[in-house]
């Protein structure tokens, strides 16, 4: 049981309307109160330590590596050129010189964040040791020796063919300014499709879901933003339905696309754009639940809050039913997914390319309403945790063989040339009692902790998927 009635008033337990109640009941009937909450928050915490312990128990030995924490110690480099003696002495903003040194192209930790083609993660060689393992950030090939183009992606596990499928944003082009004040882009290409039985080992199937090239008017036109495709399977109607952000090249159409398509590698036939419910659309995500119910999470009213709501049964539109979330939180790049009957999110905050603090929020149902529990990110150092390993949230795949346990996927977007965006995949733990206060809640770990551990190298542990051959 959770004491979830967070906001009835004590008072009412001892005055009903129309009764009279002496002050000094009220204050009594409050102490009382006060103390059965201090006892619950005592018994509840026991009670979540003992979970976690379980919890860590259940994993086999190469799950509990993956919940050490990994400390990096990254030496800010002196600044280049010739220093006088007094500059010296003023000391470069620590806080603020790692996200800098990110974001500056000639940056001498260039080679930190963003590893050259040497260190490529290639699953075709032989890699020995190393096979399995990935190393967020680095250069990621496909089965064919290429970078991975899945930006902004999400994975759909396909049950008919047992295979994994990874969509995201193709964007092997030039990127540029489409005027001074625009965001850096590429042009439309499409939206990648890689297949896999492992989830590290990608053959690519192609771009599923073609850009327009000549028609102007047309949504997927390249001139246009196509961003963040997720794709469901539908059981009723046996298609596999897409959804993605479609927007002009200043941001102003704010709206979500769908296509559809009879295979899982496409090709995907574009059928319309709409604003959901008549808002604004930008960053999003679709989620299916275990009842097969699917659902549209959106950033809308100026990026300022979360709107969610079921799709129709065919999967092809929203229903009229919409609830906002997270107002005036301003987050975006939104992941859902669900464990032991909660429903959780990882969202960022809206700073265009630039990296910035993940949120992770709780729900028992999913149309709200949702709290915010604070940051997930575990390891690294400070700077990693304010930035989300410099990188963004885009989707949470479950390993249904270890409840609990997910893969975290982000993107390390890279604005000077977002064809080399990398990949940041972490596992992430559901487990054990919150460690940081929630929004009103008296101090109560009313949900389970939710972390995201960094690791420069990982792999899963044996056995995530339950087959054999692993
Ligand atoms: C793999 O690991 C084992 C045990 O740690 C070690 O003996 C072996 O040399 C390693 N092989 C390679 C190719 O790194
Ligand atoms: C161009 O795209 C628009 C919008 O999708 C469509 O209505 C129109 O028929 C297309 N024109 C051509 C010539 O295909
Ligand atoms: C985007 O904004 C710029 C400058 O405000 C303007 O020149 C351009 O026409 C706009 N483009 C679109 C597609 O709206």
């Amino acid at each position: 049981m959770r004491m979830r009635n967070k906001y009835r008033k004590p008072t009412r337990l001892s005055c009903n309307a129309g009764s009279r109640c002496s002050i000094s009941a009220v204050v009594w009937s409050l102490i009382g109160c006060l103390l059965i909450l201090h006892l619950y928050s005592l018994v509840h915490q026991k009670d979540g330590m003992g979970g976690e312990i379980q919890f860590r128990m259940t994993h086999q030995p190469q799950f509990r590596e993956l919940e050490e924490v990994e400390e990096e110690n990254i030496q800010i480099p002196p600044p280049r050129g010739k220093r006088s003696p007094r500059a010296a002495k003023r000391r470069p903003k620590r806080t603020t010189t790692l996200v800098d040194e990110f974001l500056d192209e000639n940056s001498q930790l260039r080679g930190v964040f963003f590893p050259d083609e040497r260190t490529a993660v290639d699953p075709m060689k032989d890699l020995g040791n190393d096979t399995f393992y990935y190393y967020p950030g680095r250069i990621w090939l496909d089965t064919d020796g290429n970078p991975i183009q899945a930006h902004g992606g999400g994975i759909l596990y396909d049950e008919k063919t047992r295979t994994y499928y990874w969509y995201g944003e193709y964007k092997d082009g030039p990127t540029y300014h489409a005027h001074k004040k625009g965001a850096a882009r590429v042009d439309i290409i499409g939206v990648g499709c890689y297949s896999s039985k492992d989830l590290w080992k990608w053959k690519n199937e192609g771009v599923v879901l073609l850009a327009e090239e000549k028609n102007e008017t047309h949504d997927l036109h390249k001139s246009n933003v196509l961003e963040r495709p997720k794709v469901i399977y539908n059981q009723k109607t046996g298609k596999y339905v897409m959804w993605m952000h479609v927007d002009d090249a200043n941001y102003t159409k704010a709206a979500v696309g769908v296509a559809i398509s009879d295979y899982p590698t496409g090709p995907f036939d574009y059928l319309y754009s709409k604003r959901p419910h008549g808002f604004e659309s930008r960053d999003m995500t679709i989620f299916k639940d275990d009842d097969g119910m699917a659902y549209l999470v959106y950033s809308s009213e100026d990026n300022s809050e979360l709107h969610i709501g079921p799709l129709t049964e065919d999967y092809l539109d929203v229903t009229e039913t919409m609830r906002r979330i997270l107002v005036g939180q301003h987050r975006e790049a939104p992941a859902l997914f669900k464990h032991d009957e909660t429903y959780y999110m990882i969202t960022s905050g809206c700073t265009g390319w630039a990296p910035n603090e993940a949120l992770a929020h709780a729900a028992e149902s999913i149309m709200g309403p949702w709290e915010t529990m604070g940051n997930p990110c575990i390891g690294g150092n400070k700077m990693f945790r304010l930035t989300t390993f410099f990188a963004q949230s885009t989707y949470v795949v479950p390993l249904p063989s270890f409840p609990g346990s997910f893969i975290f996927m982000a993107d390390r977007w890279n604005p000077a040339d977002l064809r080399d965006s990398r990949y940041v995949w972490l596992p992430l733990i559901i487990g054990g009692p919150v460690d940081q206060p929630l929004d009103y809640n008296f101090g109560f770990p009313l949900w389970s902790r939710v972390s995201i551990y960094w690791h420069r190298k990982w792999k899963l542990p044996q056995g995530w998927s339950g087959l054999t051959w692993m």
